[in-house]
């Protein structure tokens, strides 16, 4: 048997597109991704939660002379969420990147990492984590972490008992 694994993926020209208040998150991604500490890529990334009382955590990314011990913005902001409100399910993150202190042409896309903890915060909270990749020329939507992973690793494979 051979299966074939869809990922949907909507796509818009620029943020004007968007919703506002989804418009807003997207801004402010870029403006969180200004603060990120990125000596070492110069590559600045920005990610804000949207939480479902409305309210709004941003991250980015900190690095680290040793280079493993950085964090990327997508888990700063999701750890920021779960650590100060762990209560509130996360709505949807917005991720944009700075590349010389301008927005990326492309969107970036988490990287695999970060896309396992996007996942373990979906089962967590019972509820889809909408995604939205902001780029100068492109922005995509994506409905939920799992369909940016769909072969993650689910933790439910071993028992603890
Ligand atoms: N990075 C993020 O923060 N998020 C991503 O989605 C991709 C990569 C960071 C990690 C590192 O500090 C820099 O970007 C270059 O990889």
């Amino acid at each position: 048997m051979t299966r074939e694994i869809k990922t949907i993926i909507h796509e818009f020209g620029s943020v004007s597109e968007l919703k506002p208040e989804e418009r807003a998150l997207a801004h402010r991604a870029e403006k969180a991704a200004e603060k990120a500490y990125a000596p070492y890529s110069r590559f600045k990334v920005g990610a804000s939660v949207l939480l479902k009382n409305g309210e709004i955590v941003d991250g980015n990314n900190q690095e680290n002379a040793a280079y493993p011990s950085g964090i990327c913005a997508e888990r700063v902001a999701i750890s920021y969420a779960a650590a100060n409100f762990p209560d509130l399910p996360i709505q949807t993150i917005a991720i944009a990147a700075l590349n010389k202190e301008e927005l990326t042409r492309e969107p970036v896309s988490p990287c695999g990492f970060c896309r396992q903890v996007m996942i373990e915060t979906e089962l967590k909270q019972d509820s889809p984590m909408r995604i939205i990749l902001v780029g100068k020329g492109k922005v995509q939507v994506i409905e939920s972490a799992r369909q940016l992973l769909p072969l993650y690793f689910d933790g439910s494979i071993f028992s603890t008992g």
